[in-house]
């Protein structure tokens, strides 16, 4: 059945769900319409990537694609050579694009600064001159905790020419998460700021990485790092530690903007980036040079169907994350894409500057998370409406499922019917997009990220890794090594194969739950273990207990992801206090412990609720039943509770729950 409506063709499918099949007219202009692609791609895969990395510089060619002989240790393009900020910069101005726009910034309170492709290289030869006369070379590691403004870009590109690598750390993080990563990467030199800003205010960065570098790590060693370099953003007072603290302003001043780029092995570490697990200690993703620049820049061209010459690109997330570096900076910036970089919050001075901003700037490939959708939403259509959005041509939704609902709102009123979504999965692992539509040739199903990626082989298992039929569910599993797949967890490549290889051997394991459809497209369907989705953000319930008991006042903590209408998941946690503490009201217990996490990890791992319990439910071995709190906290009925060492705590805390509800 097909019915046409005002906002395209609608056929419905086999399962009544709903497909969107691409214009005509957006198929005549894509980069990708020919669906050979994705056979010739999967006929010879290597040959496909070997192709594709092709299209970067490399300083020594490579020979081979993939090395697999040390398995699950991959490495892609070995005996290549390149230099990935030169693949971003200086090729770009070399070939005469030296005066386009490479990122349009525009600050909270209002301020602008348009840069140039040739000005960007300009800056970050500058900036590489600056750190090799603080010391950096290739080999090293520079932790860097900024806003979003366009340093941020700068340092991270700077530190990469140099052949060293970056561990960013997102500014919301506490001091102790940013001291930990420093620790564990073992940096040198800290880049930060004074302070960005954020819903309004000056938010202080500088203060925190002065609180990290004070404490004093399990063992009492002091850091290792050396020098700090502060960039001038928010204008707050900050205090600068004389012989260790230095201004990027005023260091800058003494460089020059010639730097020869030399290449790099293509294994050589381009950087760290910590993201949590199932336990208590983030894990330090290692990425690498050739392979990771080639699927971001070939990922960001085909999926969003990228015109260089003519598109505007904006990707609202934030380069502490993985989105940031691989869609805000190495992707883009390849690919010699002019873009937006927003440096504060959708709803700063009111809920229409994204809007404001796409119009502003002509957006025409814009790139968000569902939750942010769902928040936009019940602001309200009004307020887009108030706006010129057709400028947009491509919509991106990423991190976590887009529930159908919210697709259709985006498709309609931000995408004014005509844009394509492409739901986009992946993960800080993968590095790159792994599953999506091509917009050219997909017939897009709200809710589903549908197909893997040209040179891609997904495959969704059943627990002993066996495919399963279509129709059914299983977990999420990658078949074949792919170029920008993580390396290893920066020093502990136990915890590497523990994690991803040890449940199916020859397999990457996601941790994602998946079905797969009648037509052969993916559904994702969340994590499958103890890591929680909060706004797109990865968090684990490990750590965010770990961060609860270290608090006097608390015995014993579990923490659930709770399903969440607008964050996709939320933080709930149960605590029981010491006995000492019950004299406490629980208001105050609560409020106490929800700035404790903020404290201990950041705001973003503050919990929505803390329960006060007496007691847990635990097996009769004595393991917590994080399953019946869960469903607890969703208001849903406890199920089976005859596991359970006693059998009552169920009910008193599905009571507890539900007066708060
Ligand atoms: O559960 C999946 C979810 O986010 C996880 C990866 O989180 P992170 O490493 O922080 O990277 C997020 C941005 C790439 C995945 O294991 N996820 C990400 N994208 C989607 C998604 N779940 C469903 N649909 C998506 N499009």
């Amino acid at each position: 059945m097909t019915e046409t409506t005002d906002h395209g063709t609608i056929e419905s499918h086999s399962l009544e769900v709903e497909s969107y099949p691409p214009s005509a007219a957006f198929k005549e202009q894509a980069n990708l319409a020919d669906p050979a692609i994705y056979w010739q791609a999967a006929e010879d895969p290597e040959s496909y990537w070997s192709d594709q990395a092709r299209k970067l510089r490399w300083s020594k060619p490579f020979t081979e694609a993939l090395d697999w002989s040390n398995p699950p240790f991959a490495k892609w393009f070995a005996d290549g050579e390149l230099n990935v900020a030169e693949n971003c910069l200086d090729r770009h101005v070399a070939a005469g694009l030296g005066d386009r726009v490479a990122i349009h910034f525009e600050g909270e309170p209002g301020d602008t600064r348009t840069i140039t492709y040739g000005e960007l290289a300009h800056e970050v030869k500058r900036a590489a001159n600056m750190l090799t006369a603080l010391g950096v070379e290739a080999g090293d590691r520079v932790a860097i905790y900024m806003p979003m403004i366009p340093e941020t870009v700068i340092a991270m590109l700077a530190v990469v020419r140099l052949g060293a690598a970056h561990s960013v750390v997102f500014g919301g993080f506490s001091s102790e998460s940013l001291r930990a990563r420093i620790d564990d990467a073992k940096a040198e030199l800290v880049i930060t700021a004074d302070g960005g800003f954020r819903k309004g205010r000056v938010s202080a960065l500088k203060p925190t990485v002065d609180d990290a570098l004070r404490l004093d790590d399990a063992d009492g060693t002091p850091s290792t790092v050396q020098k700090v370099l502060v960039v001038q953003r928010g204008g707050n007072e900050i205090e600068m530690q004389p012989g260790r603290d230095l201004w990027w302003h005023e260091e800058i001043t003494a460089y020059e903007g010639d730097h020869t780029p030399q290449g790099f092995p293509a294994e050589n570490p381009l950087f760290i980036l910590y993201t949590s697990g199932t336990t208590g200690k983030p894990k330090g993703i290692l990425h690498t040079s050739g392979g990771y620049l080639t699927q971001v820049t070939t990922t960001h061209r085909d999926v969003f169907d990228l015109k260089p010459e003519s598109d505007v690109y904006w990707c609202t997330a934030d380069v502490g994350w993985i989105t940031g570096h691989s869609y805000v900076v190495y992707g883009p910036l390849a690919n010699g894409a002019t873009q937006v970089i927003y440096e504060g919050t959708p709803e700063t001075p009111d809920w229409g500057r994204w809007w404001s901003i796409i119009q502003k700037y002509g957006v025409s490939i814009f790139y968000t998370a569902p939750t942010a959708i769902r928040a936009c939403m019940k602001v309200g259509r009004q307020v887009p409406e108030q706006y010129d959005l057709s400028s947009i041509r491509v919509l991106g939704s990423v991190g976590e499922p887009i529930n159908p609902e919210a697709w259709r709102w985006y498709h309609e009123v931000i995408g004014g019917g005509r844009a394509p979504i492409v739901d986009t999965w992946w993960q800080t692992e993968t590095g790159a997009i792994m599953i999506a539509p091509l917009p050219g040739l997909t017939a897009l199903k709200p809710g589903s990220a549908q197909v893997p990626q040209p040179g891609i082989s997904i495959d969704v298992v059943d627990d002993d890794g066996n495919r399963v039929d279509r129709g059914q569910g299983g977990l999420l599993s990658v078949a074949r090594p792919w170029p920008s797949m993580v390396r290893g967890i920066w020093g502990d490549p136990e915890r590497f194969v523990e994690t991803y290889w040890s449940k199916f051997g020859d397999r990457y394991f996601a941790g994602d739950g998946a079905r797969v459809d009648e037509d052969g497209d993916i559904w994702l369907l969340g994590r499958v273990d103890d890591v929680m989705n909060v706004s797109g953000h990865r968090l684990s319930t490990a750590e965010i207990e770990s961060a609860l008991v270290e608090h006097h006042a608390v015995a014993e903590a579990a923490v659930v992801g709770a399903d969440d209408e607008t964050t996709g998941q939320a933080v709930v946690a149960f605590v029981i206090l010491k006995s000492q503490q019950q004299l406490v009201s629980e208001a105050e217990a609560e409020a106490e412990l929800k700035k404790h996490v903020s404290g201990v990890i950041g705001a973003i791992a503050r919990p929505k609720q803390v329960f006060v319990v007496t007691e847990l439910p635990k097996t009769r071995s004595g393991k917590i039943m994080r399953r019946l709190l869960k469903e607890a906290a969703e208001g849903r009925d406890v199920g089976d509770t005859t596991t359970l060492a006693d059998t009552a705590v169920m009910q008193t805390i599905s009571q507890r729950v539900r007066t708060e509800r």
